[in-house]
């Protein structure tokens, strides 16, 4: 939901702002949020249902495996979602 909300958004302000005043820290914000909402895609597609498939069946070691996975992931986009804000903040400077 959130990502719908900021892909709205975001493309409304663009657009509103016209495309060519987009500048390459704009681009880069972009590029990797769209990087970011692949990732968080990928997470809910492959280790999360896998997850919930086993707690069903209570198959503690590989569940403990795919949260695992889940967590790496997850500080991947974080650390994505850091380096976008310091990148718009060096570049608005
Ligand atoms: C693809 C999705 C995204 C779109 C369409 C989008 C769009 C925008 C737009 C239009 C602005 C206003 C820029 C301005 O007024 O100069 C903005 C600002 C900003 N965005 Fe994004 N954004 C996206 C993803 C992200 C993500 C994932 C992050 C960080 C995790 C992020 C961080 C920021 C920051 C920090 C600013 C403020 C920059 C400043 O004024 O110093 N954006 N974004």
């Amino acid at each position: 939901m959130a990502i719908a909300v900021l892909l709205v958004s975001g493309t409304g302000m663009i657009v509103s702002a016209g495309v060519k005043q987009l500048s390459i820290t704009w681009l880069w914000m972009i590029g990797l949020g769209v990087v970011m909402m692949m990732i968080f895609v990928q997470i809910r597609v492959v280790p999360f249902a896998r997850l919930g498939k086993c707690l069903a069946v209570q198959d503690w070691p590989a569940a403990a495996g795919h949260i695992q996975q889940i967590r790496v992931m997850v500080i991947l986009n974080l650390a994505i979602g850091l380096t976008i804000i310091a990148i718009m903040k060096i570049g608005s400077r």
